[in-house]
């Protein structure tokens, strides 16, 4: 069979209303080809074509130190961070390094849906934590904190996606960030802060990061360059203690395969080095604030008054209440009879009936009269089922 090949299970012709990654015209092609070029040019490619160094490329890792101390006074040191194939694997690696089978691990409700696959692929006991309007509830926190005291246990890890959560698009505050560390020193858990959406932000400065905040002490923080540069290149990187970081350079994976992707973590770094990164980032975050008016304007206009949605001030994604009368699983079947592709809620919760009245949509993707026709026609559907 030849598999045809469908970036994160886009059907061709429809309206991926669900996709949450880059719209192919953002990516920046050229760019990078001038990066590949201009390492062609320099000479010394054979080592791209060899195993890499387990903590990562040098360069990145300098690159990113240096601008993470820069724009946020973190004082990490090089011992601090490393590079990842991707937030992804660094989630997967963290559940390795952290987890036993049947360890409870802390999300919020809802929580980013591939997270909590990964989770369960390592057999973790999640438990999931009511959000408000601001993001998790420090209260319902601190109630299961107790609860799971009470029976002799603690969670190995709170995951948190703190900037424009996946997939609310809501940014934590500082203060519920403070509380939150409060709550991890008495119960004794890590923080894994996956930052993915740190740089997609329209507006004022973000809160500082919980790994700031706890002056590093038991966070791990993710990032990645799929947002901002392109999801292909399978770039990422892992803040955390230089311990932490030695156990996972010593693990099996990397001394096996080595430090990720050498090849593309070259390519990248000569792109943040030349300065185009942070060219294309400055470019980029007017494209994406284009996209959510677009969309946020056209759900004012569509959608009837019952229906609530989130107007996130960074990142890529909306989050959606229906009616009670509207059933999300009932919703998307007429959608797809449009050729109309959401995010249903159910996915991003732990129980999945909890999602049954939330949907999430993604302005990150489609070309903008497609986003703005989607959006069009799902307020049309509501209505009609609303009626
Ligand atoms: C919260 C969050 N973490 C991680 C990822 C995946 O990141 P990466 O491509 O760096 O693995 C995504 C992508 O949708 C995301 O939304």
């Amino acid at each position: 069979m030849i598999l045809e090949n469908r970036p994160q299970g886009v059907v061709a012709g429809s309206i991926p209303l669900f996709a949450g990654h880059p719209s192919h015209e953002l990516l920046p092609i050229a760019g990078v080809q001038r990066a590949v070029e201009a390492i062609w040019r320099g000479g010394g490619v054979t080592r791209l074509f060899d195993y890499g160094d387990e903590q990562g490329n040098a360069q990145l890792i300098e690159f990113l130190v240096e601008r993470l101390n820069r724009v946020e006074s973190l004082g990490l040191r090089r011992e601090n961070l490393m590079i990842i194939g991707g937030s992804t694997c660094g989630v997967d690696m963290i559940c390795d390094q952290l987890t036993r089978a049947g360890d409870v691990v802390l999300v919020d409700a809802p929580s980013y849906r591939d997270a909590l696959h990964i989770f369960r692929d390592h057999h973790l006991e999640i438990r999931d934590i009511d959000i408000d309007e601001s993001g998790v509830m420090v209260e319902e926190m601190e109630r299961m904190l107790r609860a799971l005291a009470a029976q002799g246990r603690a969670p190995k890890f709170y995951y948190v996606v703190p900037n424009f959560q996946n997939p609310t698009g809501i940014t934590l505050p500082e203060p519920r960030r403070r509380a939150i560390i409060k709550l991890s020193r008495r119960y004794g858990f890590a923080i894994v802060e996956d930052d993915v959406y740190n740089d997609i932000r329209f507006g004022d400065d973000l809160p500082p990061s919980f790994y700031a905040l706890a002056d590093g002490e038991n966070v791990l923080r993710l990032g990645s360059f799929s947002k901002t540069l392109a999801p292909g290149l399978r770039m990422g990187w892992l803040i955390a203690s230089a311990g932490r970081v030695a156990g996972f350079v010593g693990s099996g994976l990397l001394t096996m395969g080595g430090g990720a992707n050498p090849f593309t973590a070259a390519i990248t770094a000569e792109y943040c080095r030349s300065g185009a990164w942070e060219t294309h980032l400055q470019w980029l975050r007017g494209q994406y604030q284009q996209r959510r008016d677009i969309a946020l304007a056209a759900l004012d206009a569509a959608m009837p008054a019952e229906v609530s949605f989130t107007r996130p001030a960074g990142g890529y994604f909306i989050w959606l209440r229906l009616p009670p009368s509207v059933r999300v699983d009932e919703l998307a079947e007429r959608a797809k009879q449009e050729n109309l592709y959401f995010a249903p809620g159910a996915g991003f919760f732990v129980n999945p009936a909890d999602g049954a009245r939330h949907l999430r949509l993604s302005f990150s993707f489609l070309p903008l009269t497609d986003l703005r026709g989607g959006i069009e026609i799902l307020g049309r559907l509501v209505r009609e089922m609303s009626a």
